[in-house]
């Protein structure tokens, strides 16, 4: 036999202990019990839940449904919650709503029929797949608009290359302003495809260790006048923050794009926040940092008391194009370019905005530690033009109305040129005995060899040969793709005659930017 006072007792302590909300009704639905899960979860104890209809707990569609499901059962028999899980939402007493998974049982006692609900909190599981399926869509995206933009960086090379030719060769005073407005748009263009290339984690990044507070300083002093004096900039920075590897000039574009964007948010005037400090991610930050790895890393944060944003605006703000300033000639790449620079620095981001109280954003940079050596910078160079003395440049690329340009070019800036459309043909021409000074080649080309390999094997077979290469992509590809113990030395497209120039004349007197 049971004994039903102790019975009852390891019941009410099951209850208790139970980690999920678990709530007891009649057939219509009233309350006769609810555990301590329960009153964590909705912040009502059972003395505000006896006795009351079980849709206290659920927003207003939610509880109309429940009606429904509950009539059709009892008339029916038909489950669609009854026996099943489902995934709903569940409104708080202070009127927040969340989601949450309820199963609900039924049980029959004493000719009375009794219906449990088990209720299990799906916040942080719903945020981790939010966060995932933003992160991906906003990969596809990446993966497009750097497909799109780098097939653009080659048109735009052949035209900007075109209009350059016809320039030097001496055009009258009329078709000079003709070539000047067209050469203008395509400069234009490509600045926009650079813009979408950093969007597409693809931009031309030259990071150098840095200390952030130092970059971010110099920003904030030409912030400060622009922004005026109605934007007062507050800024709170560790006095230890460890160094970072990142382009400075990109950062310096980020910080700029973020408190534009603040000081559109925040109208007549308000205050801006920056602040920089080491931080450490741990579990706790797991869970909705989802692409985020364990470990150090700098934060600087950017947060302002404007206008915020709304949900819709918050899911969508690091797509290109996304903008709610049409009116005012907003074009939407400056989050998405803040977005990719901070993803191909190897960081991530956060966004936090509550609507009409403000909005903050983090950017987390790996921290660098001691070990980890600084890579130099490569100068800027003067825009001088440099003509050769008749060497020859083995042209390498597999687009031929690039490489009839590029041998064009180099004609013009006084070499001989020989050309291959691939790779793996260069190398057979220079196994066969081909004379050039200097091989100029594309980066991603089809055969065996790319613009890498094929330098690798020029340095080991033909080391007095010089190397230049070209690519409408960047560093990352570079340094992750084809990690050649040697760097060398790249031409982002689209480029002008004059950096061209430099950089062949450089090569030859022997003075590589590596
Ligand atoms: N600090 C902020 N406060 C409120 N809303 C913001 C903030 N930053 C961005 N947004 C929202 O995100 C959208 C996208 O921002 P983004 O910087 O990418 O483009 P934009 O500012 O509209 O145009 P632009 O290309 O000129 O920067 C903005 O239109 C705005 O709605
Ligand atoms: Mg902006």
């Amino acid at each position: 036999m049971t004994d039903p006072v102790k019975d009852s007792a390891i019941l009410d302590t099951i209850l208790a202990a139970a980690v999920d909300g678990m709530v007891v009704t009649d057939q219509n639905g009233t309350i006769l019990q609810s555990n301590a899960a329960t009153t964590k979860l909705f912040q009502r104890g059972p003395e505000e839940l006896v006795g009351q209809n079980a849709r206290i707990l659920m927003p207003t569609d939610v509880a109309s449904h429940h009606d429904g499901y509950m009539a059709q059962y009892m008339k029916t028999g038909q489950r669609r919650i009854i026996g099943i899980g489902r995934d709903v939402e569940g409104l708080r007493k202070d009127g927040t709503v969340f989601p949450l998974h309820v199963s609900v049982g039924n049980a029959e006692v004493d000719g009375q029929k009794l219906f449990v609900a088990i209720m299990h909190d799906l916040t942080n599981r719903k945020a981790t797949e939010d966060a995932l399926a933003r992160s991906q869509r906003l990969d596809a995206i990446g993966q497009m608009t750097g497909g799109i933009a780098h097939d653009f960086n080659n048109l735009l090379t052949v035209i900007i290359g075109n209009l350059e030719l016809l320039e030097m060769r001496g055009a009258d005073d009329r078709q000079l302003a003709l070539i000047k407005d067209a050469l203008e748009s395509a400069e234009l263009g490509a600045d926009l495809t650079s813009r979408l290339l950093i969007f597409a984690r693809k931009g031309n990044l030259k990071p150098v260790k840095s200390d952030l507070r130092e970059v971010c300083s110099q920003t904030l002093k030409m912030l400060n006048r622009t922004l005026g004096a109605s934007y007062h900039i507050k800024t709170d920075f560790a006095p230890y923050v460890s160094p970072v590897m990142i382009d400075p000039v990109q950062l310096q574009s980020a910080l700029m794009n973020l408190a534009l964007n603040a000081r559109d948010a925040m109208g007549a005037g308000g205050e801006l926040l920056v602040s920089i400090a080491n931080v450490t991610i741990d579990d706790t930050y797991m869970a909705q940092e989802i692409d985020m790895e364990r470990g150090s890393y700098v934060r600087l944060s950017v947060s302002d008391n404007g206008e915020g944003m709304t949900p819709e605006a918050q899911k969508r703000a690091f797509e290109p194009f996304f903008t709610t300033k049409l009116n005012t000639g907003g074009t939407g790449l400056g989050l998405a370019m803040v977005y990719g620079f901070v993803k191909q620095s190897g960081g991530h981001i956060t966004l936090y905005s509550e609507l009409g109280l403000g909005t903050s954003f983090g950017l987390y940079f790996p921290a660098l530690s001691n070990e980890q050596s600084e890579r130099i910078p490569q100068s800027g160079g003067a825009n001088i033009a440099y003509i050769g003395k008749g060497e020859t440049v083995l042209v390498v690329e597999d687009n031929s109305k690039v490489r009839k340009l590029s041998i064009e070019r180099i004609r013009d800036l006084g070499y001989k040129t020989l050309e291959a459309g691939t790779g793996d043909t260069a190398y057979q021409m220079l196994k066969d005995g081909a004379q050039a000074d200097i091989v100029f080649s594309d980066l991603v080309m089809p055969g065996v060899l790319n613009g890498y390999d094929l330098a690798a094997k020029i340095a080991k077979e033909f080391p007095q040969l010089k190397v230049l290469i070209t690519s409408g992509y960047a560093s990352d590809v570079v340094t992750d793709t084809f990690a050649h113990e040697t760097s060398f030395d790249i031409l982002h497209k689209p480029y002008r005659q004059s950096d061209l120039a430099e950089r062949l004349y450089a090569l030859l007197a022997g003075s590589t930017a590596v």
